[in-house]
């Protein structure tokens, strides 16, 4: 036994509690195993675990396991792998398509041994992202991507719109908010999807666009005609009984009674995972620094003069550097003055900002569109009370997934200092937002979210959604290398 360890080590294949790595035990799940769970990247999880069944709780090492994916009919396989260590003792891995495939062969072993059911083969057909391939049953889909039956900021922002008649807010909408330079009006209709701009500002439309041709090529969307505010702010300030309109925005307040679907950054950052984004809710999970022991104890933060209380911090920070770093790495917004603030620092890499234990999050313009990276990270987030939330910030806990601290920064210091004191708390409030993340703001949660959310929006409307004077088709892209045959296009011909 005793010439064991050595090779053990050699393999990377030690638990912090000294059990061996066993193929059989360790255990693959997620929804890269199902063909039919489209996505721009698909994904899996691969959890270590020991011949006597304890998991892993940190790396067995970062080769600790080896992924192979083929398409067996195929002379060539045009898929990205990348296996990414969460330094958890689990594993995410994930792979892009750039073709579709009859079926696929994903092996996922340690050494020479294959781990847990590998290989897996899925029976396809298995789009790619491109793919123009709806199914044509929601309900489908929807059990298919695991979706959850209810989301509850969904039932809160469309309880303000009893009805919706899409006639109507046609032509209020536009008069209330069409001088506002960044408002689009979309409708889908037949799966197709068109839109009318209002304004100058509207080049993040893009975003827009994207996302709702990438699930028009994934399930057929019911019709449904709505407008989306591109602008930072929410608009609809309105109170009730007040006749309401329902606007699409990317970050809501409690001031006011937009609906709120998934930021732009965020939505972008799936779209584009392994492909033209770096920080994505994936990446982040294999970049969160040294482990919680080991970070700075020094609160940290870095960004853009885009509100007041962030002027404050850092001049909290220059006051007391042991205890916060934060500087500004761009001025607009305000003058700068260099005796208060400090001198313009260099842009360091997010996954950076995990050597740090203590994330501060402040709002920007509104809501700081960070939140979703830091809480995936394994240090704690100390966020500021907020009128501002994105999609998912309901659903967070304060105390539960991060530390609150009040708008005016006044008990920040107070707050940061408690954390220092109940190191075990605040590791498990890591933790716990970690996990949060992990379970409510991949890709697949994304797309769920923005189906269900025109779905329910759509059984509201009392008349038919149309294609208005001056819509234009938003097509779908045409510059794939790879093209599909889509099997159901194909069955609707034979008919
Ligand atoms: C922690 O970070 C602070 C601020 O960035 C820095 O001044 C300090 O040297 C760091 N401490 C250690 C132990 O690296």
């Amino acid at each position: 036994m005793r010439g064991l360890w050595p090779l053990c080590f050699a393999l990377g294949a030690v638990a912090a509690a000294g059990g061996r790595l066993s193929p059989e035990r360790s255990a693959v799940w997620g929804p890269g195993l199902r063909a039919e769970a489209a996505l721009p990247a698909r994904y899996f999880y691969v959890q270590a675990v020991d011949a006597e069944g304890q998991r892993f709780t940190s790396s067995p090492g970062e080769n600790a396991f080896q992924v192979k994916i083929t398409a067996p009919d195929e002379q060539f396989t045009r898929v990205g792998v990348q296996v990414l260590d969460r330094k958890d003792g689990s594993f995410l891995v994930r792979y892009r398509m750039y073709a579709s495939y009859k079926s696929l062969k994903i092996e996922i072993k340690t050494g020479d041994k294959h781990v847990a059911k590998s290989p897996y083969i899925l029976k396809g057909p298995i789009y790619h992202e491109n793919c123009d391939c709806p199914q044509e049953e929601s309900s489908a889909w929807l059990e298919e991507m695991n979706c959850p039956q209810n989301i509850p900021q969904i039932q809160r922002d469309l309880a303000n719109f009893p009805i919706v008649d899409p006639d109507k807010i046609a032509k209020e909408i536009p008069q209330r908010f069409g001088q506002r330079q960044s408002l689009c009006h979309y409708t889908i209709k037949d799966n197709e999807v068109y839109i009318k701009t209002y304004g100058e500002h509207v080049g993040f439309r893009i975003f827009m666009d994207a996302i709702l041709l990438s699930l028009t090529r994934k399930v057929k969307m019911p019709d449904v005609e709505f407008f989306v505010n591109l602008g930072d702010w929410p608009l609809e300030k309105k109170k009730p009984p007040q006749s309401l309109h329902p606007i699409f925005s990317w970050c809501g307040s409690s001031e006011s009674k937009d609906i709120v679907m998934p930021t732009y950054d965020l939505t972008d950052s799936v779209l584009e995972t392994m492909g033209r984004v770096s920080l994505d809710m994936m990446s982040v999970q294999a970049n969160t620094g040294p482990s919680w022991e080991d970070k700075n104890t020094t609160a940290f933060w870095r960004g853009r003069d885009s509100r007041k209380e962030r002027l404050e911090l850092v001049k909290l920070s220059r006051k007391y550097p042991e205890i916060i770093d934060a500087a500004f790495t761009n001025f607009f917004f305000f003058k700068h003055d260099e005796s208060l603030y400090g001198p313009i620092v260099k842009h360091i890499s997010f996954f950076d900002f995990f050597k740090y234990k203590y994330q501060i999050n402040i709002d920007g313009t509104v809501a700081a569109y960070r939140l979703p990276y830091l809480l995936a990270g394994n240090s704690v987030v100390l966020k500021q009370d907020s009128i501002y939330y994105e999609h998912f910030y309901n659903e967070l806990q304060p105390w539960k997934h991060y530390i609150p601290f009040k708008s005016d920064l006044s008990d920040l210091l107070e707050k940061l200092h408690w954390a220092k004191d109940h190191d075990e708390e605040a590791k498990n409030i890591a933790k716990s937002g970690q996990e949060f993340a992990r379970n409510n703001l991949m890709g697949d949660h994304i797309f769920c979210y923005y189906f269900k959310l025109f779905q329910e929006y759509a059984s509201l409307q009392v008349s038919e959604p149309k294609i208005r004077d001056g819509m234009e088709k938003v097509p779908q892209p045409e510059d794939d290398l790879f093209p599909c045959t889509c099997h159901r296009k194909k069955a609707k011909d034979e008919l």
